[in-house]
């Protein structure tokens, strides 16, 4: 840990007063983290972003989360990523050129009362994109909701761009795997036929998250086998496979939630980024709760990784002397599209 910057974060903190609010995703680092206002999953935070009057909107986590945050905010609000490098390898999976050629290729290819639907781990011009066609962005903490507000108006959804979300989301809602397809960008008619595309409820765009596919099912089988009466947490983006294994599933602050909520000598094991668990062990123990990961080498997500206290010293620093530093900013004509697509979502209780 790094705390040779705490003084001067403190410091610039103090004389900004409520002109900055710090947002912080439960992925970032403990020394990032502690100097957050709030911190949250996906969903909490876009609605504090939506809510808050503060002027300046400092978010510790990564680029989607940011993009989002300017959409929702007020036109006078400005939005700040402390590293511009914090992407998010699943966001980048899915480019609105490939998602316009998927949804002409989806209309030729005889797809009919289809809407789009995205996670908000995507690009703020694939949210415009589900917007402007009558679609919405979900969370993971509201994906089921989302799911059923898109079939109250649909017969199908295409959901982009994390596979393992949606083929979770419509299993749990009783849609069989024969009526899900995976729609691949690089492909041909995006690896599939006419025939199941007709068949297909829901249409999977072949994205990922590399942090959670590295938990498998064999982890969720040796805990089975080596800790008996432990319970497994999963965040939605883990596989199908590993999921179908679980105890639970859960967004990042449902996670949170299960444990607070569960009597003193449970023991869980986590399928989620590794910072969240370490710091979940850390807070339950001295509670008689035991927290550990699901994969012994623990997953690391390392673009939520790159914010770290220096960056976060130097953008308020630059604040405190009237700079704007790594400003994120959406552009309009993006911007109305999205809003719409994210009001949608808002309204879907997590
Ligand atoms: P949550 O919305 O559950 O916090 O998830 C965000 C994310 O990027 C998980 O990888
Ligand atoms: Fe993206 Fe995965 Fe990191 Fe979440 S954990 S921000 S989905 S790369």
């Amino acid at each position: 840990p790094d705390h040779t910057m705490d003084a001067r974060i403190a410091a610039a903190r103090a004389k900004l007063g409520t002109d900055v609010v710090l947002l912080g995703h439960h992925y970032q680092r403990d020394e990032v983290i502690r100097f957050a206002d709030f911190t949250g999953d996906s969903y909490k935070l876009s609605k504090i972003a939506a809510s808050t009057d503060a002027r300046y909107i400092l978010f510790c986590g990564v680029h989607f989360m940011a993009e989002s945050a300017d959409v929702l905010a007020k036109p006078w609000q400005q939005v700040i990523l402390p590293d511009l490098n914090a992407g998010c390898s699943m966001a980048d999976m899915a480019e609105i050129g490939q998602v316009e050629d998927c949804w002409d290729s989806l209309e030729r290819l005889g797809v009919k009362n289809l809407m789009p639907l995205t996670y908000m781990n995507s690009a703020a011009d694939i949210k415009a994109f589900c917007g402007e066609r009558g679609g919405l962005v979900c969370t993971s903490s509201n994906a089921r909701g989302a799911f059923e507000w898109a079939f109250e108006r649909a017969e199908k959804i295409l959901f982009l761009p994390d596979q393992h979300l949606g083929r979770n989301t419509a299993w749990a809602m009783g849609i069989p795997l024969d009526e899900m397809v995976v729609w691949d960008p690089y492909m041909l008619n995006g690896g599939t036929t006419p025939e199941r595309l007709a068949r297909a409820k829901v249409i999977l765009w072949k994205g990922h998250c590399s942090v959670h596919q590295r938990f498998l099912p064999e982890h969720v089988d040796r805990v089975r086998r080596e800790e008996p009466g432990m319970q497994v947490i999963c965040h939605p983006e883990c596989r199908w496979e590993v999921c179908q294994k679980a105890d639970y599933l859960g967004s990042t602050e449902r996670i949170i939630e299960i444990i607070e909520q569960a009597p003193e000598g449970s023991s869980f094991a986590i399928g989620t980024e590794i910072h969240l668990v370490n710091r979940l062990a850390a807070r339950f123990a001295p509670l008689g709760k035991r927290v550990i990961t699901l994969d012994d080498s623990g997953c690391l997500c390392t673009t939520m990784y790159r914010i770290s206290p220096a960056h976060l010293a130097w953008s308020l620093e630059n604040l405190v002397a009237g700079e704007v530093v790594n400003q994120i900013k959406v552009s309009d004509e993006t911007k109305h599209w999205a809003r719409v697509a994210l009001d949608r979502m808002l309204e879907v209780k997590a």
